[in-house]
């Protein structure tokens, strides 16, 4: 898909606090962002711009629109072959989502597939980072292949940052697409903290009341238990993620966080992956990294189709 045949349109955002991670997330893709006029966040990152058309007439802008929403009549991203045109990519609200009459305006709707029971979403800008990635490596006409193996075999280290939301945002992706335990390194302290504000914020991002993934420190994890590390910490090395697939050998560790800093003594093949998102300059927020990370890496470990 050619640059700046992209745009990302949230509808009805309310959460201010989205916008900068909504802004990330069009720039990762070179997507450009426009905000419907009904949210509050419209009004402040459009204020210079005088009013907004309203969300209908700025569908009418694109060849095509494509409505993100984990519903029932959703095809997967990853089968979504990207149209030639404009796209228009639709995010919706927070707690309501997209509305019905924009979800049927839409040429095409697309969810993130979601493996964790009793969550029924991700974050707004989360998933907008990730739709927009498959969408501008049109990983729909790549096909991801199945790699014959599952969670169980791929385990997660995470080496945590020094925001709460952020690592919290990262485990209700990691619960969402299928894993059940991460190991955690978190010098900073940031979830096994003794600060109340800190740990709720940390636990409320990662929807913690629905969210049953066992989160371990990482002294408990033993290397000797991996044939293969896999290492995604935000260096543009190794291979890039649209065209990764996952080592030989039966156990993995898939490890993502800040650069490591930390040296592993680790006797396995050491691989390198990285978000190969469209514009290289742009640093990518530490939950969309690691989301766009985890939902691809789910994808590898789909069951293969019979036959
Ligand atoms: C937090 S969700 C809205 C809540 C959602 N209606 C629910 O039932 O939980 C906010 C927006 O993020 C996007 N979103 C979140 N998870 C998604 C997924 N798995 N697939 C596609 N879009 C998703 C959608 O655009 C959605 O409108």
């Amino acid at each position: 898909m050619k640059t700046g045949e992209l745009a990302l349109i949230g509808h009805d955002i309310e959460g201010l606090w989205n916008l900068p991670l909504l802004q990330n997330a069009a720039a990762m893709s070179r997507a450009s962002l426009v905000l419907s006029p009904d949210g509050p966040a419209s009004r402040v990152a459009d204020g210079s711009s005088g009013p907004l058309p309203p969300i209908e007439e700025l569908l009418g802008r694109f060849d095509h629109v494509v409505a993100c929403e984990a519903v029932p009549a959703s095809r997967s991203v990853y089968d979504y072959a990207v149209p030639r045109g404009h796209l228009g990519v639709i995010v919706g609200n927070e707690l309501a989502g997209i509305p019905r009459h924009l979800l049927q305006r839409a040429d095409q709707v697309v969810s993130i597939p979601m493996l964790g029971q009793g969550l029924s979403s991700v974050n707004v800008a989360v998933a907008a980072a990730i739709v927009l990635y498959a969408l501008r490596r049109d990983l729909g006409r790549k096909r991801l292949r199945a790699a014959g193996r599952s969670h169980r075999d791929v385990d997660l280290l995470v080496l945590g940052p020094p925001n709460p939301h952020e690592l919290g945002s990262l485990f209700r992706s990691a619960w969402a697409f299928g894993w059940r335990r991460v190991f955690l390194a978190d010098p900073a302290g940031v979830w096994f903290s003794e600060d109340r504000p800190t740990v709720l914020a940390g636990r409320a991002a990662a929807r913690r009341e629905v969210n049953r993934l066992t989160i371990m420190p990482d002294d408990r994890l033993d290397l000797r238990d991996y044939a293969a590390m896999v290492v995604c910490d935000g260096q543009r090395q190794g291979t890039p993620l649209s065209r990764f697939s996952l080592p030989e050998g039966h156990r993995i560790l898939l490890v993502y966080g800040q650069p490591v800093a930390r040296s592993f003594d680790f006797a396995g093949a050491v691989e390198h992956v990285f978000i190969d998102h469209a514009d290289a300059e742009v640093m990518a927020c530490y939950r969309h990294a690691g989301s766009i990370l985890l939902s691809v890496v789910s994808q590898l470990l789909r069951e293969r189709p019979r036959g």
